[in-house]
């Protein structure tokens, strides 16, 4: 059986065929991706630019000698490769466990195509097993924790962690999200969240799962 390492290194290498040759790339963050990044370096496929959703990201991607640009004098993505901590059978998709949520959301909402990288154990039939990520100013932190558990949920400071925007990052525990696009407008009204990590209104396109039997690929039905 392979482990989840392994899993997420055949989704990544799945991922490159997805690249277009000559054209901006946007790339997400967390460890499937890093394992992306590390597999289009070695395929060496040429690409215009990439625009990252982290730091971390940002600096992995210069370090294999590929160009940054920045979001803001781009004005076209055609794809954007992410993982994802939860997705769900309509490709909302549970984000942030690696708090690049926000940023994760802005590149996402100028790609034309979302690419979801992601091994067998993020597939669920209902989002929430994973705590939801909010991003939160620090000054409204212990409000907008009262308000999270007024809608059901027992919100957690993850402690220590400061997002690349300078915020702080609350885990919401125990929602079950059957409607992921009414839970993430909802939560966006609390005034002092940033975004939160459901991506519901803009979902993913397409998904590469990386599963014992191998890479399956699905597209979203529209809508
Ligand atoms: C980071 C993310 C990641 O895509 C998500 O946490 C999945 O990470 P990994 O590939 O390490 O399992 O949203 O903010």
């Amino acid at each position: 059986m392979p482990t989840q390492d392994e899993l997420k290194r055949l989704v990544a290498q799945a991922a490159v065929r997805h690249v277009l040759p000559n054209r901006i790339l946007g790339v997400g963050t967390g460890s499937t991706v890093d394992l992306f990044i590390d597999a289009l370096a070695a395929a060496g496929t040429p690409i215009a630019g990439a625009v990252s959703s982290s730091v971390r990201s940002a600096q992995r991607l210069q370090d294999k000698g590929i160009r940054m640009l920045d979001l803001n004098e781009v004005d076209d993505i055609p794809v954007y490769i992410d993982g994802a901590d939860e997705i769900d059978p309509g490709f909302c998709m549970i984000k942030g466990g690696g708090a690049a949520l926000t940023r994760e959301k802005v590149v996402a909402a100028v790609a034309r195509s979302f690419v979801c990288i992601a091994d067998a154990s993020k597939r669920v039939a209902v989002l929430g097993k994973f705590p939801l990520p909010v991003e939160v100013i620090p000054m409204a932190r212990a409000h907008v924790a009262r308000e999270l558990a007024r809608l059901g949920g027992t919100p957690k400071w993850r402690e220590g962690v400061m997002t690349d925007n300078g915020n702080v990052i609350l885990d919401v525990h125990g929602l079950s999200i059957t409607d992921p696009v009414a839970t993430e407008t909802r939560i966006n009204q609390i005034v002092g969240v940033v975004t939160n990590g459901l991506f519901a209104a803009r979902r993913a396109d397409v998904l590469l799962l990386g599963t014992p039997d191998g890479v399956q690929e699905s597209f979203r039905v529209p809508r």
